[in-house]
């Protein structure tokens, strides 16, 4: 009695409350009976009547029943028969959880005279429970690399309700390259699963993988459950970004437009998130490429910031670094050939310039100059050439330096100036040319004389004339200019009477008298004029002056003047008989003038 109270009272799972009774015989101990949990109602588990030795009315005429723990009537005895039977289906589980045996008590008890019988009934497992993970999905997240092969991850483990042999046993995952699972066994014999990792993880190979689980149990046939790992592969910054090439190689006309898009570089990254975002830029790049370029970080578009000038800068070579988030970066070059586009005209650089040229001159080289043309092929090929219809000609000895020479000797007096136009064209698409405008002056030389308007000058005077009166104004004419042009006459080996009587003004060329005339004594001047240039070239001519008469005398002297002047003025008439009439009109044409001037 006093043991089965303690042993009840370990039975903590057992939900029965005994009651005593205080009757004899209590403690008589029936065979423990066994029966599998789940068996329908009314299957046999024993017959009291046999077990007992007790005849086949007894049982019921001793009014014998049973008593089970707590209100719960798990058992029936059939009092006709004596056999015990299942009440209701009995399940292991919630009636004894985890706890092995699972043991229900009861007592046999009969009448006249009372007799309580202690029996056990051991509810035996069946496999009627599977492994079950309590979550369905677990996920597990992994960084890549640095978890080294042989690493162990833990997973939740499953619940399987059966007990013994039919609890949870063993686990497997789906065949993998990447895990194994190992089974843990804890102190209080919990079996937990564990991932063991046999090849290292690689974001960029696989970033995400799935398995099942599988739970088994040890029951005949077994049961199992499952549930999905998925092991996320968390990304660390291991790969730089690559640019697709790692050369690119452009073609720009130097005259392309700002802001035209030279090149879109690009480049990837394998890894994800802020490691695999990627930002351009120019890579120790000098100042004129800074300048010159601009890189839009995102996108790698590569525009032109400022001009590009072929005769310059031919070619640029970039280097551009693609940087990931995590600092990680990969590079590549850019070379841009600026192609040369006719943008230039040619030029022309003076050397030297002679002028005024000096006329009667052979081959006088007027200028030297040298062309030049920054454009390159064709669009730097020249060609330099002058108007024909001048008496210029251009030579070249040495490549684009060129010499302009006269062709024929230049002559001032027939044109003292030339404007010379000097073209220079390219033969690029489209032509350009420069053109340079050059006067020549000539510069004079004394290779003309005076020319006097006439070589003989003729007047009549009359001696009466007042002193100081004008006369006559030579004229000459010199083609040749300046000083060379500068006219001054002179008399010309004049005797004393000339040089007495008349006076010449060197700049003007007038005469004028310079003492009084007299018939009686000088009827004719012969007076020789030269006129002399700056350059002392000079010619001559002759001026005539006739001295007319006038009555100034008593008769007696004027007879003998007279006669003296008959025969000179006949022999006059005489030497100059075939000259023309119109010299002896311009003669009397010009009589009254001295009178009108004195
Ligand atoms: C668990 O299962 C694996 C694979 O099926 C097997 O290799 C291992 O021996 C089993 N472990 C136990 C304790 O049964
Ligand atoms: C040369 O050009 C100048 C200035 O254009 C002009 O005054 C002059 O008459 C020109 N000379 C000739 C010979 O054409
Ligand atoms: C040079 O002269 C030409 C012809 O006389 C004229 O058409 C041109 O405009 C001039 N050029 C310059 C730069 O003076």
């Amino acid at each position: 009695m006093e043991i089965g109270w303690l042993h009840f009272l370990r039975q903590r799972q057992v939900l029965v409350f005994f009651v005593l009774l205080s009757m004899s015989r209590v403690g008589a101990e029936l065979e423990p009976y066994s029966v599998a949990e789940e068996m329908e109602r009314g299957s046999f588990v024993a017959n009291l009547g046999k077990d007992l030795g007790l005849g086949l009315t007894e049982l019921s005429t001793r009014g014998a029943r049973i008593i089970s723990q707590g209100n719960k009537e798990y058992l029936q005895l059939k009092v006709q028969t004596g056999d015990l039977v299942i009440n209701e289906k009995l399940d292991r589980e919630e009636l004894c959880g985890p706890t092995e045996p699972c043991l229900l008590y009861f007592q046999l008890l009969m009448e006249k005279p009372l007799e309580i019988f202690q029996a056990e009934l051991r509810v035996e497992d069946i496999n009627d429970h599977s492994p079950v993970f309590t979550e369905r999905e677990m996920i597990l997240k992994i960084p890549e690399k640095n978890s080294p092969v042989g690493a162990v991850f833990l997973l939740e483990s499953a619940k399987d309700l059966d007990v013994g042999i039919n609890a949870l046993k063993n686990y497997t995952i789906s065949p993998n390259s990447y895990f194994h699972i190992k089974m843990r066994v804890n102190p209080d014999n919990r079996k937990y699963p564990e991932l063991v990792l046999d090849k290292a993880l690689d974001y960029e190979e696989q970033s995400e993988l799935s398995f099942i689980l599988t739970a088994m149990d040890g029951g005949s046939p077994p049961r199992s459950g499952t549930a999905t790992v998925r092991v996320v592969v968390v990304d660390i910054n291991d790969n730089s970004p690559e640019f697709e090439q790692p050369f690119y190689e452009v073609k720009i006309p130097e005259n392309s437009l700002l802001g035209s898009l030279i090149v879109t570089v690009s480049a990837s990254d394998l890894d994800s998130g802020k490691n695999g975002e990627i930002s351009y830029s120019f890579s120790h790049a000098s100042e004129d490429i800074r300048k010159t370029f601009e890189i839009n970080q995102k996108s790698g578009e590569v525009i032109l910031a400022t001009p590009m000038d072929f005769e310059t800068t031919e070619s640029y070579s970039i280097i551009i670094q693609a940087t990931d988030g995590g600092g990680l970066f990969g590079k590549s070059t850019v070379r841009i050939q600026v192609m040369d586009v006719n943008d230039n005209a040619p030029e022309i650089a003076v050397s030297s310039i002679t002028s005024p040229v000096p006329e009667n001159l052979p081959e006088a080289v007027v200028m030297v100059f040298s062309i030049r043309d920054r454009d390159s092929g064709d669009n730097g090929k020249m060609i330099c050439s002058i108007p024909e219809d001048l008496p210029f000609i251009l030579k070249s000895s040495v490549e684009n330096y060129y010499t302009l020479e006269t062709e024929e000797m230049l002559d001032r007096e027939s044109q003292a100036e030339y404007n010379i136009t000097i073209t220079v064209t390219d033969l690029g698409t489209p032509r350009l040319k420069t053109q340079h405008n050059l006067t020549v002056t000539v510069l004079d030389i004394n290779d003309n004389a005076p020319q006097f308007a006439q070589k003989l000058y003729e007047v009549q005077v009359l001696e009466d004339t007042p002193i100081g009166s004008w006369i006559i104004t030579i004229f000459a004419n010199d083609l040749d200019t300046g000083n060379y042009g500068k006219i001054s006459y002179t008399f010309l080996h004049a005797s004393e009477d000339i040089r007495k009587t008349f006076e010449i003004n060197p700049v003007s060329g007038e005469v004028h008298l310079r003492s009084c005339l007299d018939f009686e004594v000088i009827q004719f001047y012969t007076i020789r004029i030269q006129a002399t240039d700056g350059g002392g070239l000079s010619e001559e001519c002759t001026l005539l002056v006739k001295v007319i008469d006038i009555n100034d005398n008593p008769p007696e002297v004027t007879i003998s003047s007279f006669t003296k002047s008959i025969p000179e003025n006949t022999e006059r008439e005489s030497t100059r008989g075939e000259r023309s009439g119109g010299e002896a009109d311009y003669l009397l044409s010009r009589e009254p003038d001295p009178r009108a001037v004195a």
